[in-house]
């Protein structure tokens, strides 16, 4: 692969209808997106790799291109995943304070302690975060670090997935000649990209919708809660369209993505499309109401698909910031209108945010994940980086979004 060798981060989006390389490179402004590289993925449903061969060649290609853009040699990712095999559990680790004072050690026990829970063979960790500790009697401690106590107690958050989808990733990856340096869940990066701080403390659902998924993660008090993977997403509603315009599955996708709509009122009565026929008929002329009434009908499934989810979750009255929207299926007209209806709290698109240099070009909510992948990374490296440094060590000015991460969660 071309280029000069450079430092930077990598997050790989390998999703169910594209594969998208983000190359960044933290600097003092930030995070800063230097290249990216698409290609359509063809060896994955519903986010879960089921044709190695097709699955590397989509890497490749978007690898090759990111490296182009970025003039940069790609060698190690951040690799996403996701799946209907991901499952979210809470757990509490608890552990006795060695020396009356809690320190990082304490609270790396109370965190191994709280992996301890049966976990079956087929599954793996693939993150244990962090949500909140109790020193003694006070509960809701964010940074139990100095605080006095004989007993720490840890929240924390754990994602696993099936041993065999996650190699079945890693395996793709390496096809490719790269190595993996972490592998994150799609929806945990995506919520790293495109929501704020203070949302995150308010309480929010994040719903990542892409073409083969959608991927649930719920924060409150600036903790992740709750996280799911549903086996739903954009290509169900281009099937629907395609079904009920009797039009091929590639011209559903193009009407969907140039006229689709998912909240008619927004459409005006006597608005009409043109729609190619099947078996060499003639295109017919359709009205655009009937269009988005098919589109608002798999639309509001997927919503209130996640909305049962987040309910059986327990946080739906925890959502005072409400739901943002990310993934390519966030771009229809009309979605954030119809989840209002469905969710009843406000709904907004998320895009990248706090990114610099090709901002404007990932600034979608496709791009969250990929561009989240790359923050991911950066957090890693700065994780390092205090490491090395020891404890005290002033962190970047312009990475404050992520030391506040890193402090509550590693
Ligand atoms: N402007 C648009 N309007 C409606 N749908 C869109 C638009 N742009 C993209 N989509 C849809 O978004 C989906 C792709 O989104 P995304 O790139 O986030 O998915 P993915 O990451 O490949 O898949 P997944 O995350 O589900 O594995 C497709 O179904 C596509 O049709
Ligand atoms: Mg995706």
């Amino acid at each position: 692969m071309a280029g000069k060798a450079k430092s930077v981060i990598v997050g790989l989006d390998i999703g169910t209808t594209k594969t998208c390389a983000v190359v960044g490179e933290l600097t003092e402004q930030g995070v800063s997106i230097i290249g990216i590289g698409s290609h359509p993925s063809e060896g994955l449903r519903r986010g879960v790799v089921v044709n190695i061969e097709s699955t590397v060649e989509g890497i490749r290609r978007a690898v090759e291109e990111a490296e182009r853009i970025s003039g940069c040699q790609i060698r190690s990712v951040f690799a996403g995943v996701a799946g209907a095999h991901i499952q979210g559990q809470n757990s509490l680790g608890i552990v006795a304070v060695k020396g009356r004072e809690v320190d990082h050690e304490d609270v790396k026990r109370a965190i191994e302690a709280a992996k301890a829970v049966a976990i079956p063979l087929d599954r793996e960790i693939i993150h244990t975060l962090p949500q909140s500790y109790t020193v003694d009697t006070q509960e809701g401690v964010r940074m139990p670090v100095g605080m006095s106590g004989v007993r720490l107690e840890a929240k924390v958050h754990m994602v696993t997935g099936s041993v065999a989808s996650i190699q079945n990733v890693v395996k793709s990856v390496n096809r490719v000649g790269l190595d993996i340096q972490g592998i994150v869940l799609e929806q945990l990066a995506s919520s790293l990209a495109a929501l704020g701080e203070d949302e995150k403390d308010l309480g929010v659902a994040l719903l990542d919708i892409g073409g083969g998924t959608t991927d649930i993660a719920v924060f409150t008090e600036g903790s992740i809660r709750h996280t799911a993977v549903l086996p739903v997403g954009g290509s169900y509603i281009t099937s629907d369209i395609a079904t009920g315009l009797r039009t091929p599955a590639a011209e559903a996708e193009k009407i969907k993505l140039k006229y689709g709509c998912a909240y008619p009122p927004l459409i005006s009565k006597d608005e009409t499309i043109e729609v190619p026929s099947v078996g060499g008929r003639e295109p017919r002329e359709v009205s655009r109401q009937i269009l988005g009434r098919i589109i608002e009908a798999r639309v509001e499934e997927i919503l209130m698909m996640a909305q049962k989810e987040i309910v059986r979750s327990g946080y739906d009255d925890h959502l005072a910031a409400g739901v943002v929207l990310t993934g390519g299926t966030a771009l229809l007209e009309g979605i954030t209108e119809l989840a209002e209806r469905v969710f009843n709290v406000p709904v907004r698109r998320g895009c990248p945010q706090d990114v610099v240099g090709l901002a404007d070009i990932v600034n979608s909510p496709m791009y969250a994940t990929g561009v989240g992948l790359v923050v991911f990374g950066g957090m890693e490296a700065i994780k390092q980086q205090r490491s090395f440094k020891g404890k005290g060590q002033v962190i970047d000015r312009a990475v404050d979004r992520m030391k506040r991460w890193i402090l509550d969660n590693f």
